[in-house]
């Protein structure tokens, strides 16, 4: 473990008496660590936990920051208001620093903005951070991103208002989160921001939200996602939606699910890059590759982290044509993807069918006969989601799978996947693996 780390735990401790918590911003607070991405060491800032404290956020000790990461200070401040805290901000007279910075960013207005739906945020024009709640907010966004690309080409412009865009989009349509002031219900806003690095001929943005993350939103429609990295590369793919058709006004019928395809093919097409981040994962995609990783803390909800070179001298894609490709593309692999995964996999929620304490061996026999025996037969998948479930015994679990699994042999490895299961469970479940596969 980072010394560091436990050191600023510990005078975290001390400082904090019953009722109040001093949470001290860490110098170089950046998405980056000697000039390395590492999401890692910038989440693990975030303690979401407290509720109904007072919170003193100290800016003093950090000298350098970065913009993008600094707004969801922001956005931290609402999340534990929304818990009841009292949040203050302690910042130094510095004209450099963390402080000024969010000066810049118009930081004081972090309540007033909150508390008033056609108030935003008052920066700097260098700066422009916006609480995102309503049509206006995100208008402004866009007529604010286009005045500021107005050295650009024309292409550039219009492709990244159009990546921009979907973002917002996504994060109004499927980020929202809400919470109780009183006997109200508010809404949490989600929040954008960007800079113009020109000494880098670089520009950056965030668009991030405490919402209920891609891996629960998408679980609406395909239920059972193995992990939050799963999910987000699955939200990427062309066609796929969280969303069961809503009704929803800002939805262009056409671009159902495809957004963020779109989005991040344009990305890799361009001398860029993007970080999604989600839960406990963190996608990036780059013109190289797409990787993933997993971390050990969590963003509830969801942030893209969007940078671009400027590269003048480049020749113009046309978003256009850009589009066309993508989009045919995306038709191709629609159609394999049509043939396969869905159809060819048996779901089983175990909680469904069975309950919390999910036990009754008889239970588990008849479904055996009746489901999994079937769905092997026709050569589907099996894919057995434990969400909710504290514990299972042996009994149960041997008298659903120790006889489908022995009539699979090694195949059994490839053909039964367990998802959001305990490490019991899974235990229980491997061992009888491997007693079936013998
Ligand atoms: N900010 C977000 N919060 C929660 N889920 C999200 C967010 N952004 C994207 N998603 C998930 O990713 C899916 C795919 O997004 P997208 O490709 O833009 O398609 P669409 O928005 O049309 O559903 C969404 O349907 C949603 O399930
Ligand atoms: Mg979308």
């Amino acid at each position: 473990m980072d010394c560091n780390n436990t050191l600023a735990n510990l005078s975290k401790q001390l400082k904090s008496s019953n009722d109040a918590v001093i949470i001290e911003l860490q110098d170089g607070f950046s998405f980056k660590h000697q000039g390395i991405y590492n999401f890692e060491r910038f989440i693990s800032f975030f303690d979401w936990t407290i509720t109904d404290k007072r919170v003193l956020i100290d800016m003093t000790h950090c000298y350098g920051a970065n913009y993008q990461a600094l707004s969801l200070i922001v956005l931290y401040a609402w999340k534990l208001k929304s818990q009841r805290c009292t949040v203050t901000f302690k910042e130094s007279e510095a004209t450099q620093g963390a402080s000024e910075m969010f000066r810049s960013l118009g930081g004081r207005g972090t309540f007033t903005v909150m508390m008033h739906e056609h108030l935003n945020f008052k920066g700097s024009n260098y700066k422009p951070l916006f609480a995102l709640r309503n049509n206006t907010d995100f208008k402004k966004i866009i007529e604010s991103a286009e005045s500021y690309t107005d050295d650009f080409n024309v292409e550039f412009t219009k492709t990244l208002r159009y990546v921009l865009s979907e973002l917002l989009y996504n994060t109004r349509e499927h980020g929202q989160s809400h919470y109780q002031y009183g006997k109200k219900t508010c809404t949490l806003p989600s929040l954008c921001q960007f800079s113009w690095y020109k000494n880098k001929s670089e520009v950056s943005f965030i668009i991030a939200d405490n919402g209920i993350g891609i891996k629960a939103h998408l679980e609406q429609a395909y239920p059972g996602q193995e992990n939050h990295a799963e999910a987000i590369l699955k939200a990427m793919k062309p066609k796929v939606s969280g969303t069961f058709g809503t009704n929803d006004p800002y939805r262009d019928k056409n671009n159902a699910g495809i957004g963020l395809f779109l989005s991040t093919n344009i990305i890799r097409r361009l001398n860029a890059e993007m970080h999604i981040i989600s839960g406990d994962a963190v996608v990036h995609i780059s013109p190289r590759d797409i990787t993933s990783k997993k971390l050990n803390s969590f963003w509830p909800g969801t942030f893209v982290l969007v940078t671009i070179k400027v590269d003048k001298g480049a020749a113009e894609h046309s978003l256009e044509e850009m589009l066309r490709g993508f989009r045919e593309e995306a038709l191709l692999e629609q159609n394999k993807a049509d043939t396969n995964e869905q159809k060819e996999q048996l779901y089983v929620n175990i909680s469904n069918y069975f309950g919390f304490f999910a036990e009754d061996k008889e239970a588990a026999i008849s479904f055996k006969e009746d489901k999994i025996f079937p769905a092997l037969d026709s050569g589907k998948k099996i894919l057995l989601d434990f969400k909710g479930i504290e514990s299972s015994p042996h009994s149960f679990l041997s008298a659903l799978l120790a006889s489908p699994i022995k009539s699979t042999g090694m195949r059994a490895y490839k053909i039964f996947k367990i998802v959001n299961a305990t490490p019991d469970i899974r235990e229980t479940v491997d061992f009888i693996m491997d007693e079936n596969t013998e």
